[in-house]
């Protein structure tokens, strides 16, 4: 059977890929930044899952107004990086894993959950920068990528509670397939900002940690937060904040109904928090499953 070894959070923001692809990692204004994922990078060679299903979001990248999932799984046996204006990154190509990708998709959406299945789509900064921080620049990414676009650009977007539910749903799904992969589940973008209006540049370290300290003690808790709170809390852009729901729902002491069992806490390898990194409030973890 397939299993979550663990899960990693983390902040996307595109200028942290402008400033790995341009090697200006080590400026005086991004130092502090990445020396706080160089134990990530080294966490990620020493714990090399099989495959990673990475939640994030699509910035109208890959969708546009024209077409809105709320959720969509990424099924085919690649994904290239998007061109977002200034030509696509020069990191690899993604790698899928359409055989697992169908299997949760059946799974998941026999729990009654809607996803949208892709079989083509290019991927974003959303998707590309988390896997350059805890990766770096390698040749080819370690491992198979699921793309789980989540829209948070459009309302109406999902609640955290149904992102938690969904975490849950996603877990049997991966528990349930037949070939002894590990599997790393991902939520990421957050933590606190806004980047239009009256507000922008908008950032609440005191929020953003209570969020991390209910993310990882009280995640039931964290799920009821409602949409108005991220967006007054966190800003416009916080609300990207309840994708991290849907990996931390997927780990195992989230007890739910009779098939899957609570388990042990997850164990706090890594914790970070940096501001500022372009108008956002960086926040990363790192949980494994005891
Ligand atoms: C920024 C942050 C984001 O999450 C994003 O999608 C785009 C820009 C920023 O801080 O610049
Ligand atoms: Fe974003």
């Amino acid at each position: 059977m397939a299993n979550i070894t663990a899960s990693v959070y983390t902040s996307h923001v595109p200028a942290i890929g402008v400033a790995i692809d341009q090697g200006r990692t080590q400026e005086p204004y991004w130092q502090p930044l990445f020396q706080g994922y160089e134990f990530s990078r080294m966490w990620m060679q020493d714990n090399t899952p099989d495959v990673i299903f990475l939640v994030y979001n699509d910035h109208a990248t890959a969708f546009s107004l024209d077409i809105i999932p709320t959720f969509a799984i990424g099924c085919a046996a690649e994904f290239k990086p998007a061109d977002e204006g200034w030509g696509p990154r020069p990191v690899p190509v993604v790698k899928g894993h359409p055989q697992l990708a169908a299997h949760i998709a059946q799974s998941v959406i026999q729990q009654d959950f809607d996803l949208t299945i892709v079989n083509r789509m290019e991927v974003d900064h959303g998707l590309t920068v988390p896997l350059s921080l805890m990766c770096g620049q390698p040749q080819q990414w370690p491992c198979a990528v699921i793309p789980f676009a989540v829209n948070v650009v459009q309302y109406p977007v999902p609640s955290g509670r149904r992102c938690f539910e969904l975490g849950r749903a996603i877990r049997r799904a991966i528990e349930s397939f037949d070939l002894p992969l590990k599997v790393q589940i991902w939520g990421t973008g957050g933590m606190s900002h806004q980047l239009q209006g009256a507000r922008a540049g908008l950032i609440n370290k005191e929020f953003d940690n209570l969020f991390l300290d209910k993310l990882i003690a009280d995640p039931e808790a964290a799920a009821m937060i409602p949409h108005i709170d991220y967006v007054r809390e966190a800003g416009s852009e916080g609300i990207e904040l309840v994708m991290w729901l849907i990996a931390r729902g997927a780990m195992s002491d989230v007890k739910s109904g009779s098939d899957v069992v609570g388990g042990q806490p997850p164990k706090v390898v890594h914790r970070f928090y940096h501001v500022p990194a372009s108008n956002t409030a960086v926040g990363h973890l790192i949980l494994e499953n005891k």
